[in-house]
């Protein structure tokens, strides 16, 4: 792959935001036939390097009643060297479209010789090894996990953990192309290959979204939701810094990727706000500003934002959705310890002038859950090995790797 270096970052605290990086080729070919070709604005990517890089990559895929056909496609773009984890919240009846998303897999599986973990969020064994382990906090009074997306991250993110990988990545499940899931889990291991280190966050940062106006195809850069909210996290970090700044492009960048080590002593928010509670959550926890328990400044966190070239189609979920985002979203910002009372009226402003808060509406906070770094693995592994050695397509059932 070769990759744009990024021109420039914003710092705050521990916290490095670097600018969007362009994508010149997907694939720059293998290492003997690229000698020294780095240069100060392009960075050339061996491909032997990125495979690496994926061979200890996990790859989250949340499932919320998404057609067959869309699941299966996402599947096909994943790389045979990442583990895949498939986390689904579909209903199980009055239709069983769990079952119906297992025989699937199972099917894909077969062709593919690969082995995919699956398993059920409200499945009331992953609830009980929750509770085992200390972290009650993802529960509702049954006992099982709430739903929600982030939800469904958290679980993928513990078996990626327990499977003894070293980094997690998301990639929805509703999308269109196999191309563009192909090429995000390739950006992010180009992510992780430049830059390193035990705290990276990559996202990414779609270079269009192809949409019917007026009859014919229009390749859109920016969707509501994004711009709000992109919009929003700068003026943050500009009232902090005292530069103004328009760095952040990936506010709700759902296809993303950490070193799970960040993913492990990151907290979450609820449902979808989880993405750009990652910056939050960064900014609050290492960008200095208050005093916590990561005050350690050496403990560099990195994130890393690169623009993909396949344009991102994913199912139309309907404005109703498009608006919860957008409350979502900056309700994290809004709700931050670091938010200013002048930004906190702008976004007020905003989400009135938009119609997504009414007359006599505040808007309400997010939930969020805590750090899972004081979770007990080896009693969550315990809890949950049964369902591992149930894996789909998996040969001899392998022990866990609890570190
Ligand atoms: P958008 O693409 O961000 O507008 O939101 P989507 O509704 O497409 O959701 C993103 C991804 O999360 C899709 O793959 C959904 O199927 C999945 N998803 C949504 N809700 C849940 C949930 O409660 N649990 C799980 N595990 N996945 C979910
Ligand atoms: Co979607």
């Amino acid at each position: 792959m070769r990759i744009e270096v990024p021109r420039e970052f914003e710092r705050l605290g521990a916290v490095r935001i670097y600018g969007l990086q362009k994508i010149y080729e997907l694939d720059a070919g293998a290492e003997a036939e690229m000698s020294d070709q780095n240069d100060a604005v392009v960075r050339s990517l061996p491909a032997e390097a990125l495979y690496g890089v994926q061979r200890e990559m996990a790859i989250v895929v949340p499932v919320k009643s998404e057609r067959l056909k869309l699941i299966e496609g996402v599947l096909v773009g994943i790389p045979n060297s990442c583990l895949v984890i498939v986390v689904s919240n579909s209903p199980r009846e009055p239709v069983d479209r769990f079952f119906l998303e297992q025989e699937s897999i199972a099917n894909f599986c077969r062709f593919t010789r690969k082995q995919v973990l699956i398993v059920h969020q409200r499945d009331p064994v992953i609830g009980a090894a929750f509770a085992a382990a200390g972290y009650p906090d993802l529960l509702d009074d049954t006992g099982c996990v709430r739903p929600g997306k982030a939800e469904g991250m958290m679980i993928g993110t513990l078996l990626a953990r327990m499977m003894g990988k070293r980094t997690v990545g998301f990639v929805d499940s509703d999308n269109y192309f196999p191309g563009a899931v192909n090429e995000y889990i390739r950006e992010y291991a180009a992510g992780f290959l430049i830059n390193g280190g035990e705290h990276t966050l990559v996202r990414i940062s779609w270079h269009s979204k192809p949409k019917i106006v007026e009859q014919s195809l229009y390749f859109a850069k920016w969707g509501r939701s994004s711009r709000h909210c992109n919009r929003a996290l700068n003026r943050l970090l500009s009232h902090h810094t005292g530069f103004e700044t328009d760095i952040v492009k990936t506010g709700n960048a759902g296809e993303h990727a950490l070193t799970l080590d960040l993913a492990m002593s990151i907290r979450y928010a609820a449902g979808y706000a989880v993405e750009p509670y990652h910056f939050i959550d960064l900014l609050e926890q290492y960008g200095g500003v208050f005093p916590t328990e990561h005050g350690d400044m050496r403990r560099m966190v990195r994130i890393c934002q690169i623009e993909s070239r396949n344009p991102h189609l994913h199912a139309d979920k309907g404005d109703d959705h498009v608006a919860a985002m957008i409350r979502g979203s900056l309700a994290t910002i809004y709700h931050s310890r670091l938010c200013p009372p002048s930004l906190q009226e702008e976004i007020d402003s905003e989400l009135r002038q938009g119609g997504y808060l009414q007359d006599g509406e505040t808007l309400a906070p997010v939930r969020t859950y805590p750090s899972m770094e004081h979770l007990d693995l080896g009693k969550f592994a315990a809890g949950v090995q049964a369902l591992v050695d149930r894996r789909v397509g998996a040969p001899p059932p392998m022990a866990l790797l609890v570190p």
